[in-house]
């Protein structure tokens, strides 16, 4: 990447002798939302305090606008941090903590409040801005800690699962307007989650981590159409692997056998097969198709019985036995009309995907 705002180069970090970050290794471009997507555990506030300069990394460089960051204490960094306890003063009003963020920037008086009003129109709290914090709710109060890191100006923010103590409805607003606020102001945001539709609605890339390490980094669509390996398959949505060995290749696409439904088709994803690999045919359950009718021979192609199904509104999911599999297969149509499919368990459906809708993943 030309010019990135974020360089981290083989990073590690090590508490005695726990590995927290091996080898991390990275760009983040300006004015990008990026995404750290991780279970519990995984490292990600423990990357995130190595970009404030809370923590030390144990090896590795970070460079940030440029400029390397070793040495350079946290208060010395382009980057402003809202934790995930958002920690505001409850006995301040809302300007006062907002304007908090402002105390050792030797600011004129004047200017002081006028940043810290520009921060509390840009959080929408205008008209709360008297009001102590602790008469808040939690969405408000969220928006109090963002202004409060906001109005330093800086050109990163490390965002810790900002919106996890917020109910579904709020954080899906939250989610939104946190997105459209990044638009407008146009920093960089370094957003930690292990929520994975929260990361794939909002960044423009994601780092997927795993156990201290990177497994992939990609837009969400990347990610979601293009795993390059099991875990990050099964992190990032619901998969379904068919264990198979591969026969062949047909141009871009693989031919494995050995399963007992048959023939299976997928794409290989740039990642080369040799006849006897051992490898699972994976699909998304939106991209199977359910139908009553009768069997179809040919490839990417199963007979199953619906073992249940549940009712969602707008989709409904299936689980459907197929004999040989371990594993019922998952299957989500959308409801865009009634297609006359039984919604009954013990029906009998077949099941088909496209050869373009399946991937090749090492097992
Ligand atoms: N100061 C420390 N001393 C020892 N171990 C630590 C320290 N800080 C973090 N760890 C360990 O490092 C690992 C990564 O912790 P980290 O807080 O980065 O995880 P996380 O991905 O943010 O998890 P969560 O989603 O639960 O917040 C954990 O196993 C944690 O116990
Ligand atoms: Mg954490």
């Amino acid at each position: 990447m030309d010019d990135p705002i974020i360089r981290l180069q083989g990073i590690a970090k090590q508490f005695g002798t726990f590995v927290a970050l091996r080898d991390i290794s990275f760009d983040i471009g300006r004015g990008e939302f990026f995404s750290l997507l991780g279970a519990s555990g995984c490292g990600k506030t423990t990357l995130l305090r190595i970009l404030a300069g809370i923590e030390q990394p144990s090896k590795g460089d970070l460079t940030i606008d440029g400029k390397s960051m070793a040495g350079v204490p946290a208060n010395r960094r382009p980057t402003n941090m809202v934790f995930q306890s958002y920690a505001i003063f409850p006995h301040l009003t809302v300007r006062e903590n907002i304007g908090y963020g402002l105390v050792y920037q030797n600011l004129s008086k004047a200017e002081a409040a006028a940043r810290t009003e520009e921060a509390i129109e840009l959080v929408k709290l205008t008209g709360l801005s008297d009001r102590s914090a602790h008469q808040l709710s939690g969405g408000q109060r969220q928006r109090v800690a963002l202004a409060r890191a906001l109005v330093c100006r800086p050109k990163v923010l490390l965002l810790d699962e900002p919106l996890s103590a917020l109910d579904k409805k709020l954080r899906e607003e939250m989610q939104q307007e946190l997105r459209s606020l990044q638009r407008t102001v146009g920093i960089t945001f370094v957003f930690v989650t292990h929520d994975q539709e929260e990361a794939l609605t909002l960044s423009d890339r994601i780092a997927v981590m795993s156990g201290g390490k990177v497994l992939q980094i990609d837009t969400p669509q990347g990610l979601y159409e293009r795993p390059n390996c099991l875990e990050v398959a099964g992190f990032v949505g619901t998969m379904n692997l068919f264990p198979a060995t591969v026969s062949g290749a047909d141009g871009s696409c693989a031919v494995a056998n050995g399963t007992s439904i048959g023939e299976l088709r997928g794409r290989l994803n740039d990642r080369p097969v040799t006849a006897g690999d051992a490898i699972y045919m994976a699909v998304r359950p939106e991209k199977i198709a359910i139908d009553a009718a009768p069997h179809k021979a040919g490839p990417n192609c199963a007979a199953g019985r619906i073992a249940s199904v549940s009712y969602l509104g707008d989709r409904s999911h299936y689980l459907v036995d197929v004999a040989g599999l371990e594993e019922p297969v998952a299957v989500y149509r959308t409801n865009l009309a009634r297609q006359g499919l039984p919604e009954t368990a013990g029906t009998e459906v077949t099941l088909s995907w496209d050869e373009t809708s399946a991937m090749v993943l090492p097992r």
